[in-house]
């Protein structure tokens, strides 16, 4: 599988703070936000990665994370022109995907728990074997902020809408979808909604009409954040400095998981932390070498 995370948008819901820098670069607490949802994609063990990004912001993420080398990846970009809605990103990346299946990810999106990674690698493996789609529901007080997903009593899939006035229930449809590479053809197919976007609820109620739209609720256990208001973007910002300074550990720290997926070495990890001068975050990754 390979992953598509999506870095472009116009980040209106956010101006001024974004009007002439990227969303998916402002800090998350102690690290760019586009680090949290690369940190998931590498936790399901992910190398192939391509990023869609606005024209003015190309030079900025290359700069950032340059072809990918060093954390063992291959970190490709494309270029979204305008910000016509999240399904664009699935017909810019046909190529990429090839006869692949893909991990398809809002970059504004940060995922905590226990064992989300479990949890997300079963719903991969399942796409991988059988093909079709995969959606997580997260229980929200507000879900007609959100794409929101009704299941039935056997856990199946009712109806998928997005942002609707009347909620059918109270499961918000996360930004984290597996598809097979169906997805291209069915995203070529979606018509702008009334807001005049590509709407990725749109290819997700494709796949449901065919049968092929399987759910997973996450539970009590996770946090889920879409960093993309004032609130939110504090209340991520202030959940990770608050689980960090208790235990120690980084949340998506994307050179930690490099290193302990063997896709980097000792001396690599300590060449990335040099760079970080003293910081604790580059004090962080030279223990990480010293406890091995
Ligand atoms: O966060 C989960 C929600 O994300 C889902 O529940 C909704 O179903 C889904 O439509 C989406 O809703 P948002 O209104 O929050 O999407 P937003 O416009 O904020 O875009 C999400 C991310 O995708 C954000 O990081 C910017 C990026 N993006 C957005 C658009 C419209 C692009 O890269 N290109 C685009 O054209």
């Amino acid at each position: 599988m390979k992953a598509i995370i999506l870095a472009g948008g116009s980040g209106s819901r956010l101006f001024p703070v974004t009007q002439v820098v990227n969303k998916h670069l402002l800090p998350i607490y102690n690290k760019p936000m586009i680090y949290y949802p690369l940190s998931v994609v590498m936790l399901l063990g992910i190398r192939e990665v391509l990023l869609v990004v606005n024209p003015q912001d190309l030079e900025m993420f290359r700069k950032l994370f340059g072809d990918g080398t060093e954390l063992g990846m291959r970190i490709d970009y494309c270029i979204q022109e305008k910000p016509r809605g999240l399904a664009e990103g699935l017909i810019l990346g046909e190529k990429f995907i090839g006869d692949d299946t893909v991990c398809y990810m809002l970059g504004d999106n940060i995922f905590y728990g226990h064992s989300l990674v479990k949890v997300l690698k079963e719903a991969k493996e399942d796409v991988e074997k059988y093909g079709g789609a995969y959606v997580f529901g997260y229980y929200v007080r507000d879900p007609e902020r959100f794409g929101v997903v009704e299941i039935d009593d056997q856990g199946k899939v009712v109806s998928i809408e997005e942002k609707p006035k009347n909620p059918k229930s109270n499961y918000a449809v996360v930004g984290l979808y597996f598809y097979d590479k169906e997805a291209v053809d069915i995203a070529k197919k979606v018509k702008p909604s009334r807001r005049g976007e590509l709407e990725i609820t749109s290819v997700n109620q494709a796949y449901l009409r065919k049968g092929k739209l399987k759910v997973k609720l996450l539970g009590r256990g996770f946090a889920w954040f879409d960093a993309g208001t004032y609130d939110s973007f504090l209340e991520a910002g202030e959940f990770v400095a608050t689980l960090e300074s208790k235990t120690g550990l980084m949340i998506g720290c994307i050179e930690e998981i490099a290193y302990r997926n063997g896709w980097i070495d000792d001396k690599k990890l300590l060449d990335l932390a040099e760079r970080l001068n003293q910081t604790d975050y580059g004090r962080y990754l030279r223990t990480l070498v010293e406890q091995s």
